[in-house]
């Protein structure tokens, strides 16, 4: 039994949607999460960048005592965990593996489609660890830069979501893939207009659901779950506007958030 927190960061809304899980798979959980909405977007910096960005959201997760930390970001886990995952100690996850796990076994044609930001598709780490699991896959990635700032600004559902949508899916829709990974963390809340433009037939793997899924496991195996049955904690910090976040949080985690949000300067850590 571990009653520490679990700490999340991402660079904005999209860890979110590793958070909403966590709270269904893990309900006796307390929960520290990040958005770095002052520095958000990530995907279209250089790695160094990312680096330095993912070092000092850990860095400041630290400082709560965390048991665990999420990187519940496609960018930060491809582009900055595998360099940087021994120079802390505490255990860290990131959604790449997760999300790779549940596509591989979700294929049948073994086709699957990966989107994410500039940074995670060139890292290129989505499609070499889906090729470790079986080299006849065939791989179809993309960036969608557009994405992040639609989410960001809440246009889950609107006109020109969907025509963006349509832009950069055309082609993986027109390889046939069965399996669509969304790479970033942000992509599921556009998961409707996504799944319309895609059809049935087609899985779309939310990388941040997936790594919800296997914290479940990890904690399971190593008997660290908390104990504790009182009201959870749910703690949320930021680096930009309050107000933005807990609206549109509240209205993604459908739960109000407002005066749960903290503002910090995360330059310091
Ligand atoms: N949600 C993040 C990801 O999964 C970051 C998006 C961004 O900041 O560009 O990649």
């Amino acid at each position: 039994m571990n009653n520490k927190s679990i700490g999340v960061f991402d660079s904005g809304l999209g860890g979110l949607t590793a958070v909403k899980q966590i709270m269904t798979e893990l309900p006796n959980e307390n929960i520290i999460y990040f958005g770095d909405t002052g520095r958000v977007p990530y995907g279209t910096r250089s790695r160094e960048t990312i680096l330095k960005y993912t070092r000092s959201d850990i860095r400041f997760l630290k400082t709560f005592d965390v048991k665990i930390i999420v990187i519940a970001c496609g960018t930060a886990s491809s582009a900055a965990l595998p360099m940087i995952k021994n120079e802390f100690d505490i255990p860290i996850v990131g959604v790449i593996d997760a999300a790779v796990y549940a596509a591989v076994r979700a294929t049948k044609n073994k086709k699957i489609g990966v989107i994410g930001t500039s940074g995670t598709i060139k890292s290129r780490e989505y499609e070499n660890q889906i090729k470790e699991y079986d080299s006849d896959m065939r791989v179809f990635s993309r960036e969608c830069p557009m994405f992040v700032p639609l989410v960001e600004n809440g246009y889950f559902d609107t006109p020109v979501t969907k025509l963006i949508v349509e832009e950069y899916l055309e082609e993986i829709r027109r390889h046939g893939v069965d399996t669509l990974i969304l790479g970033c963390t942000h992509y599921p809340l556009l998961e409707k207009v996504i799944h319309e433009y895609m059809g049935d037939d087609v899985t779309l793997i939310n990388s941040g659901a997936e790594v919800a899924k296997y914290l479940k496991k990890k904690l399971d195996c190593e008997n660290a779950h908390s104990g504790q049955t009182d009201e959870n904690q749910y703690r949320y910090y930021v680096s930009d506007d309050i107000s933005s976040f807990e609206q549109l949080g509240g209205i993604f985690l459908e739960r109000e958030i407002n005066g749960q949000v903290n503002k910090i300067d995360i330059e310091k850590y």
